[in-house]
């Protein structure tokens, strides 16, 4: 089979128009998981049909999960077999791909499991870091061997866990994830502290559940060991806004431009995006019209505004972190961004910061790398050229979003990625030009 090498992207006069965009990838992977250890059979209406979330389908029935999927009109429905008297032990290697996600919170699944997986993943994966949740599921019991540099195949032995109270070293939605779902097989309380607040999804899926997780003032997120699942759930997956992020930006930055999306996710973990491009000077409208299992849901409109300059400050990076590829290719069109305090960036998908600055300096934009972050001042407009996705979805989309903007065309390099969160990405962008 041949695969085109680059995607192009011509340069756009406006966007316009309504949508729907894919279910949220984080809430997809959460439910999946619990239902795997919960009794009963849950059914998951409109789960993600990206590359990442069925990973976690995958590895689920290679640990003996009875997994349906089934396309219809409206989206993928899974249907999942709770085993909540343990998984099966893997026949081979468990396979994350390209999954963060899926390696770091099935490792907390399986922290308990008295059994020995590996877990493996694709070449980027592959070189990100796990120590991070290799400490504390080591601290409660579990046996855990990586790479010398930290880094996958993860191989974990299950055993009798004791709860801990762990603090994260960097603040971290995937790692409270992990110790939260090692905490219910422990003895005890397990505590997490977090350093600062990050996305809320596996706290409010435990409660959907039936479990109870108690949330303190000062950030502290607790669950009891022993809990039991309670499946047999009908659950529905909101639009993820993080993809609405590439799309909010593209109508943002263009000119006489407006977007209307429906279905949209609103939990306020995630919509720091939608109040950073109303400082960014665009026309952002969101309403929340109702809830499903305990997350708000609701529309957002984002039309053209002024292009001010933006100054992302560390302690708003946390619940950011996906959206700031998108922010930088918002600051092509005009304005600037300057972001600091966001590390973190280099051990995602790529090193978003040295790949981001590379793809758009590029296409001809005015960019600077921190150790900790970018600048991108929207000077000049964009010339458009060839960048490479760098195998990171979030890369690919934000570098189609600034070659709209630009005054050729743009090659985009493994731009076929974007399926990893957005399947439909590039017919979507199509459709939109007005
Ligand atoms: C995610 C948490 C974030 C985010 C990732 C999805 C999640 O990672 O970047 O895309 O679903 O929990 P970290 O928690 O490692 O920051």
């Amino acid at each position: 089979m041949s695969v085109p090498r680059a995607t192009l992207v011509r340069p756009a006069r406006r966007v316009r128009g309504s949508l729907r965009v894919p279910p949220d990838k984080s809430i997809s992977h959460r439910y999946a998981l619990l239902a795997a250890v919960a009794g009963g059979v849950t059914v998951i209406d409109d789960y993600s049909t990206g590359a990442d979330c069925r990973s976690t389908l995958h590895c689920l029935a290679t640990l003996g999960v009875p997994v349906g999927q089934d396309e219809t009109p409206q989206g993928l429905r899974v249907t999942i077999q709770g085993r909540p008297d343990g998984f099966a032990p893997p026949a081979g290697p468990v396979d994350c791909g390209n999954s963060g996600t899926t390696m770091r919170l099935l490792s907390g699944l399986l922290a308990s499991q008295p059994f020995t997986a590996t877990l493996v993943g694709d070449a980027s994966l592959s070189s990100r870091p796990m120590r991070r949740v290799a400490a504390p599921l080591t601290a409660m019991g579990a046996t855990i061997a990586l790479t010398d540099g930290g880094r996958p195949p993860l191989t974990i032995t299950g055993g009798p866990l004791t709860a801990i109270t762990h603090t994260p070293e960097v603040p971290s939605a995937q790692i409270k994830s992990a110790v939260l779902l090692a905490g219910l097989r422990a003895a005890g309380r397990t505590v997490v502290r977090e350093p600062a607040p990050t996305r809320d999804h596996t706290e409010r899926a435990l409660s959907a559940f039936g479990v109870a997780v108690s949330r303190s003032a000062e950030g502290d997120v607790a669950v009891e060991g022993g809990a039991r699942l309670q499946g047999g759930l009908h659950l529905q997956v909101p639009g993820d806004p993080s993809a609405t992020a590439f799309l909010a930006v593209a109508a943002a930055g263009l000119p006489d431009s407006a977007v209307d999306i429906d279905g949209v996710g609103l939990n306020p973990t995630r919509t720091a995006l939608f109040d950073v491009l109303r400082r960014a000077g665009a026309d952002v409208t969101t309403r929340v019209t109702g809830e499903r299992h305990g997350e708000p849901v609701g529309t957002v409109r984002v039309a053209t505004g002024e292009r001010l300059d933006l100054v992302i400050a560390p302690d708003e990076v946390p619940l950011l972190i996906d959206e700031l590829p998108a922010l930088a290719a918002l600051a092509t069109f005009g304005g600037s961004i300057v972001v600091h305090g966001a590390g973190e960036l280099r051990v995602k998908e790529s090193d978003r910061i040295t790949a981001l600055v590379t793809g758009l300096a590029a296409m001809g934009a005015d960019v600077e790398e921190y150790p900790d972050g970018f600048a991108v001042r929207g000077t000049r407009r964009l010339t458009g050229g060839t960048v490479d996705a760098r195998h990171d979805h979030r890369l690919a989309m934000s570098f189609a979003i600034a070659a709209l903007g630009a005054t050729h065309p743009t090659a985009i390099e493994g731009a076929a990625i974007a399926a990893v969160s957005f399947p439909g990405f590039f017919d979507v962008i199509e459709r939109l030009r007005a």
